[in-house]
């Protein structure tokens, strides 16, 4: 089956998609965007997805491309089309297509480009069989990283770094030596007590979906979450280490920075928030 890109209003074959190269999205990173995972069929969490997507939206005083019921059914209809079962729909919206000027164009309608893609569950499943290693590296990002922005060269630059370090991941961390989040994901400990703790997402991280819907996945297995700053220190001798993301749910860290997390092996709180996940995540549309 061959992949099909909605584009601006078309669906096209993703080899020849295309937007145009005066993109503000591809000029100035003036664009948000969302990634969801489609497992078994569905789209995970996309009520949540589109909440904050219309937040992003609403920072960078950005319209919506089309309404949302309606992106809703576009959204739908890229997974259809590409026969994805179980993968991930990207979702980016840009200002749009206007002649080079760093103020915001008037009347410029919105660039809109969803994709979807399979990936097959034994991939992450064989990841979180074994764990992955993070690194970390100083925060050098912008202050709004709240925003979902697709400007993300701080991003790309340490996960390089991580892949260079032998590691799947890179932890930003603050000026104080608290964690903040990694390239793609948030970051998580578990405490000696079984207690959960991961950063607040009031300021300086993205406040993730899959870190949200975990809070009601902690709450049914009856895990304690403590929403505060955590340190390199204390995330190398905690009990457990996970991170979180559409495209990974939760997954174990069984290194930091070349030091193993315990005993090096994945944690059974992680797994078991992992393996709880789908019975509380949302799943519609496709
Ligand atoms: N990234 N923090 C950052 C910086 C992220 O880029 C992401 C997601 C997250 C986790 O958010 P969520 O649980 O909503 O996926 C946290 C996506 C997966 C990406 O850029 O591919």
């Amino acid at each position: 089956m061959p992949r099909i890109a909605y584009v601006n209003g078309r669906y096209v074959a993703h080899a020849d998609a295309c937007v145009h190269i005066e993109d503000r999205g591809y000029q100035f990173a003036d664009g948000v965007y969302e990634v969801c995972e489609v497992a078994r069929g569905y789209i995970v969490d996309a009520e949540r997805h589109l909440d904050r997507l219309a937040r992003s939206l609403s920072e960078l005083q950005m319209a919506w491309p089309m309404h949302r019921s309606t992106l809703e059914i576009v959204m739908a209809e890229v997974v259809r089309r590409n026969g994805v079962k179980n993968g991930l729909i990207y979702l980016q919206v840009t200002r749009g297509v206007a002649s080079r000027d760093f103020l915001f164009p008037a009347d410029t309608k919105p660039s809109l480009v969803i994709t979807a893609k399979k990936i097959a569950p034994a991939v992450n499943a064989k990841k979180a069989e074994h764990g992955i290693k993070v690194i970390t590296v100083p925060e050098n990002r912008w202050d709004r990283v709240d925003i979902k922005t697709v400007g993300l060269l701080p991003n790309v630059l340490a996960k390089e770094k991580a892949k260079a370090a032998g590691a799947q991941e890179a932890w930003f961390v603050d000026a104080d030596g608290n964690v903040k989040e990694g390239g793609s994901s948030n970051a998580w400990i578990v405490t000696k007590d079984g207690v959960l703790v991961t950063r607040p997402a009031e300021h300086g991280i993205l406040r993730g979906i899959t870190r949200t819907t975990l809070f009601e996945v902690a709450a049914k297995l009856g895990l304690k979450i403590e929403e505060r700053g955590f340190s390199v220190a204390e995330a190398k001798a905690a009990r457990e280490a996970f991170i979180s993301s559409a495209t990974t749910i939760a997954m174990p860290v069984v290194a930091i920075d070349g030091a193993p997390v315990a005993n090096g092996h994945p944690g059974s709180v992680v797994l078991s928030l992992r393996e709880a996940f789908f019975d509380v995540a949302e799943k519609r549309l496709a």
